[in-house]
């Protein structure tokens, strides 16, 4: 693996997270979004999260050798210069195909782009590129610091060399790597959002309270977070666009949003990011 520089694009939750380990690994980063405000931020958030890392013991580095590692842009033509691309813009499909166009043509031929697309289906994003053998889907998941897994998707027309080469990646980051085949949702989506719709659904039902459910999967079945918990860290628009990419994706009744989910997001209501989605964060 000939990988010393890895292009990020996106730095909202996702891509900062996919940037921090990538430089905690040693990899040089340079990560990209739209305006100077956005890479601050995560440039901030990064540094709050490597300190507590290192707080605990749980990198070796101090975090201005990580950081030192992280260059920032906004301007897409500077990823020219990566080994490697990872894509983790707002999931809609518009956003990543101007992107990924634009990004396509300025890569050389030989670089592997993947997507952190968490349900749109990757032989379609690949369809979009010149380079559909060296591209598949690289599907983290949220906090990309703490958790292990990370699910490797083959499109249609993605070659064997890419995915070995992405999985020897994901292994030198420090992570886990499943294989999941292009279907929505892959893995982890097909079978945690329908969790999490669920439990809006007896919400909706009035079968039990948001922290009765909560606390029913937490201490009944072991899971570190309960459904409204997790659905409030992943951001509640997330988990609605999920399952309609499931209902649409399958035309099978059974991943219908619950009216409820799709009521919180339409009153903004999103979750941590805005303060409030089934708890409030406000204070
Ligand atoms: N960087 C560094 N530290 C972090 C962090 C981050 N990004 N996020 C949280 N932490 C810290 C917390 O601040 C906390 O620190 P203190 O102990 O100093 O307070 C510590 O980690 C542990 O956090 P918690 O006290 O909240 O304890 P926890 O045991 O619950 O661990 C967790 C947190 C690892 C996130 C755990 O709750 C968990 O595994 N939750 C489930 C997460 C999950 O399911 N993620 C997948 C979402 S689905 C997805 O991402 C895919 C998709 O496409 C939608």
């Amino acid at each position: 693996m000939n990988i010393k520089k890895i292009g990020v694009i996106g730095a909202g939750t996702m891509g900062t997270g996919i940037a921090q380990v990538a430089g905690t690994s040693g990899f040089e980063v340079l990560l990209n979004d739209v305006n100077n405000e956005l890479l601050e931020r995560s440039l901030k958030t990064m540094d709050k999260s490597l300190s507590k890392l290192k707080k605990k013991g749980k990198i070796e580095e101090d975090k201005d050798a990580v950081l030192g590692r992280i260059e920032t842009t906004t301007s897409l033509s500077d990823l020219k210069k990566v080994d490697f691309v990872v894509e983790a813009v707002y999931e809609d499909l518009g956003v990543k195909k101007d992107v990924l166009q634009k990004v396509d043509e300025l890569l050389d031929s030989e670089v592997i782009m993947v997507s952190n697309t968490s349900s749109i289906s990757i032989t379609r994003l690949a369809a979009l590129t010149r380079r559909p053998d060296k591209f598949m889907g690289m599907h983290f998941m949220n906090p990309v610091p703490l958790m292990v897994l990370v699910e490797l998707i083959k499109g249609i027309s993605t070659s064997q060399e890419t995915f070995d080469q992405t999985k020897s990646l994901a292994e030198a980051l420090g992570k886990a790597p499943v294989e999941a085949h292009d279907f929505p949702g892959f893995i982890s989506n097909r079978i945690l959002m329908p969790m999490i719709n669920e439990a809006v659904f007896s919400l909706m039902e009035g079968v039990g309270t948001i922290e009765d459910i909560d606390r029913v999967m937490k201490l009944g079945m072991g899971h570190p977070m309960g459904p409204f918990t997790l659905a409030d860290l992943i951001g509640l628009d997330v988990c609605l666009e999920i399952m309609e990419v499931l209902y649409e994706g399958f035309k099978d009744p059974k991943y219908r949003p619950c009216p409820l989910l799709q009521k919180k997001v339409d009153a903004g209501h999103l979750g941590r990011k805005s303060g409030k989605g089934f708890y409030d964060y406000s204070s």
